[in-house]
């Protein structure tokens, strides 16, 4: 069995509140002339808290914004055309809970001719207990996992996500960027668990947290696997990255039993950060030209860092990957269509 960092989630929210005063070594690195327009940016879970605010803060600096999002809450397009004072901001469908609906949503951005040039893997759900979906995967083990694998897979085997043109000369705009939004929770999760992978694991509140610091740990080690595959040579094709955005004032407890969301709900209000601003500093690692030409970088906040030491070995890496696709291909009879090898 699998073990995350924190089996408490008072304790978990604590550990958030500590980087709240942590210092931000690279926050006057974001430059206002950071801008993207002319870019396309796709940012899962857009809806709410940690998404809502990187939609505002990129269509605020130029971007034609996709929100990819489960629900449409009303009013939530219209309040970042407002914030952002762009008109540029559309939402389009997604449920990273059933895989058919991230087929129909990748098949959707073809169809459209859509190339994003900032994907930012955002999505996330934080359970109280496990719970099956219709493919029978557990639901947090999908969302906050192999939804991504599955996604970023089509996305680039369909050339939705494409290499720069080398033939021509490439602008920064042209590169696309794929980011990961993680937890520094993951780091001191045990190894990635090759036996149990992908199995249906219960859990209840404690473990919940348990499983989601665990499950980040997975992602940063695919992420990790991802940007070697996409980026061979010594100048990255596909830079991708992995950040934390530290403690966000967002929704992800709102799944939490009511005494338990009264209690983290205050210290969210009063110490965790707006989303708007919680944003930044993943708006700066897709930006900035300090990583115009890196791959594989993390930043928790706006500090450099580096990953749990685990998510860097190759020989993990190549097994989760080779894992993943088995457990994909269990659930869903597209899956070898669009795998990345
Ligand atoms: N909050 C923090 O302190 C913190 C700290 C570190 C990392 N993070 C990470 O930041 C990311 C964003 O979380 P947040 O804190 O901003 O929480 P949030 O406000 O709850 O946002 C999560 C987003 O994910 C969406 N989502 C959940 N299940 C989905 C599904 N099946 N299909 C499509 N979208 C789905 C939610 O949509 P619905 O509205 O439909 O549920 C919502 O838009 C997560 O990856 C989280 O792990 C957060």
């Amino acid at each position: 069995m699998a073990h995350g960092r924190f089996d408490n989630p008072i304790i978990a929210t604590l550990a958030g509140v500590k980087d709240f005063f942590r210092k931000q070594d690279l926050s006057d690195r974001l430059l206002e002339s950071d801008r993207a327009d002319g870019q396309t940016v796709i940012i899962t879970g857009a809806n709410s808290g940690l998404g809502f605010g990187m939609a505002v803060e990129f269509a605020a600096r130029g971007a034609r914004v996709i929100m990819a999002c489960r629900r449409n809450v009303p009013g939530v397009v219209d309040k970042v055309r407002e914030l952002s004072g762009s008109d540029k901001v559309e939402l389009r469908r997604i449920d990273l809970s059933r895989i058919e609906s991230i087929h129909s949503f990748a098949a959707g951005l073809k169809n459209d001719n859509v190339h994003p040039d900032i994907l930012v893997l955002n999505a996330g759900v934080a359970l109280p207990e496990s719970r099956p979906t219709e493919s029978g995967l557990e639901e947090m083990f999908l969302v906050n996992y192999l939804s991504n694998v599955i996604l970023v897979s089509r996305l680039v085997t369909t050339g939705v996500i494409r290499p720069p043109d080398k033939t021509r000369h490439v602008k920064r705009a042209l590169r696309p960027r794929i980011l990961f939004i993680s937890s520094d929770s993951h780091q001191g999760s045990s190894h990635v668990d090759h036996e149990q992978f992908g199995t249906y694991e219960e859990y209840g509140i404690t473990r919940g947290m348990n499983y989601y610091s665990y499950y980040k740990l997975v992602l940063n080690t695919w992420a990790t696997e991802l940007s070697r595959r996409l980026n061979p040579g010594p100048h990255p094709d596909i830079p991708v990255n992995v950040i934390c955005p530290g403690p966000v004032h967002s929704e992800i407890i709102k799944e939490a039993p009511w005494l338990l969301r009264m209690i983290l709900g205050s210290i969210f209000s009063v110490i965790f950060k707006a989303p708007r601003k919680a944003a930044l500093p993943a708006v700066y690692m897709c930006l900035s030209r300090d990583f115009e030409s890196t791959t594989n970088q993390y930043l928790h906040m706006f500090n450099r860092k580096k990953m749990d030491e685990k998510v860097y070995l190759p020989e993990e890496g190549r097994k989760l990957w080779d894992h993943s696709n088995e457990v994909w291909a269990r659930h869903d009879p597209l899956a070898e269509e669009f795998m990345i090898t």
